[in-house]
């Protein structure tokens, strides 16, 4: 068999793998409508900066008023062309983003992001307010870093009335990445997209922190964290089979088991930085269940143990023991809880999972695919 025949036959296998895989996971049926639904195009809409002119932003999309049309489920001001052929189309229909020229002294910045709507879903998820403190843990390139942004700070948006924001308290973002070139397009995109002043006043930060490790972040902390973690990505898995790449053929049945243990470590930092009573939006762009609910489920699992550890031990304590059982605590073995956050009204698109919700590209909109879920620590 010649190179090329073998590297064929090589690549054919792995398909089938990768196929049967997913078909044992979704079904026959379902995944015969899931899979070409993840070879198609990545579907975009155009998240309107809204601390640029609402007037340059709409002149720079390069679309009529009638052809595009807000997107309903969210309440980030994002458009999506009307009557655009997801299935056909290989390209975002909108010009590309472009910096301003009349926003006066906080000029230049860019008037639209172009994202996956699924992604801002996971910020309103979030439910960011005026006024928090908050981590986005893996943040690079930044989408949904800028999205959180419009929420924190309206009160910088263009045309904002500011006296009504005096004496308020100003929130803080926190975008953390470790892989130093992707910090470096992160902290660029940020300040291409928002207000100067929010970076000279330390609103905004951008670290290169490896978010496995908790030492790096305050403890107890945070109103709300975003952990978009690194994950498997298997739409980009597909499409490497067609771009050249070789991501298929590397690829094996037990990727996402062994992608899923850096995920809980991560996991693990986003609840223990975040305050009692804040929120934790775990999410990731895998199909693969053992990269989305079941390391919630882990995490849950595990954090049990640990507690009922905690609790024995100090069950078992006399009063003698006050100084040890601070000493543990202080360590930050005292005990964390959580629960997961249900929306009674649900969210406009995708499908409930066991601990939270999915938007898979195969369903109306062809969003995603993106997993999160929310977690609430009680304790
Ligand atoms: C799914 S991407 C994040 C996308 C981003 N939230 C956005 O909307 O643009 C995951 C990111 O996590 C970063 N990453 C991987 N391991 C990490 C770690 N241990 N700590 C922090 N970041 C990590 C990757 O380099 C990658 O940029």
């Amino acid at each position: 068999m010649g190179k090329k025949n073998a590297g064929n036959a090589r690549l054919e296998k792995a398909q089938d793998t990768f196929n049967k895989h997913f078909e044992t996971i979704y079904g026959e049926e379902r995944w015969a409508a899931l899979q070409p639904a993840m070879l198609g195009s990545t579907r975009h809409c155009a998240l309107l900066n809204q601390f640029v002119e609402a007037k340059e932003v709409k002149a720079t999309l390069g679309v009529e008023d009638k052809d595009a049309e807000p997107l309903p489920f969210v309440s980030i001001p994002c458009v999506v062309k009307k009557e655009h052929d997801e299935r056909t189309s290989t390209e975002h229909p909108f010009n590309p983003p472009k910096p301003s020229t009349t926003n006066g002294s906080r000029g230049g910045l860019r008037t639209h992001y172009l994202m996956d709507a699924a992604s801002v879903l996971v910020t309103e998820a979030l439910n960011v307010t005026p006024g928090l403190d908050i981590l986005d843990l893996c943040a690079a390139p930044g989408g949904k870093s800028i999205a959180i942004a419009q929420q924190l700070f309206p009160h910088l948006h263009a045309g904002a009335i500011k006296p009504e924001h005096q004496g308020v308290k100003i929130g803080t973002l926190h975008a953390n990445e470790m892989n130093p070139a992707r910090r470096k397009r992160l902290r660029g995109n940020l300040e291409e997209y928002l207000p100067a002043p929010l970076f000279e006043k330390r609103k905004i930060t951008a670290t290169e922190h490896d978010g496995t490790k908790t030492l790096h972040f305050p403890t107890s902390h945070y109103d709300r964290v975003l952990l978009d973690a690194p994950c498997g990505s298997e739409r980009h898995i597909l499409h490497s089979v067609y771009e050249g790449g070789d991501e298929m053929i590397r690829w094996k049945p037990k990727a996402s088991k062994e992608i899923s243990a850096i995920q809980l470590e991560l996991l693990e930092t986003a609840v223990k930085v975040v305050k009692p009573g804040g929120l934790v939006v775990y999410a990731t762009c895998s199909i693969s269940p053992e990269e989305n609910d079941d390391v919630v489920r882990s995490y849950i699992k595990r954090l049990k143990k640990r507690n009922e550890r905690f609790k024995a031990m100090e069950a078992e304590k006399g009063e003698g023991d006050k100084y040890e059982q601070s000493e543990v605590v202080g360590r930050g073995v005292s005990v964390i809880e959580v629960e997961v956050v249900r929306r009674k009204e649900g969210f406009a698109i995708g499908e409930k999972t066991r601990y939270g919700h999915i938007v898979l590209p195969d369903t109306e909109g062809r969003w995603g695919p993106l997993y999160f879920s929310i977690l609430r620590r009680t304790s």
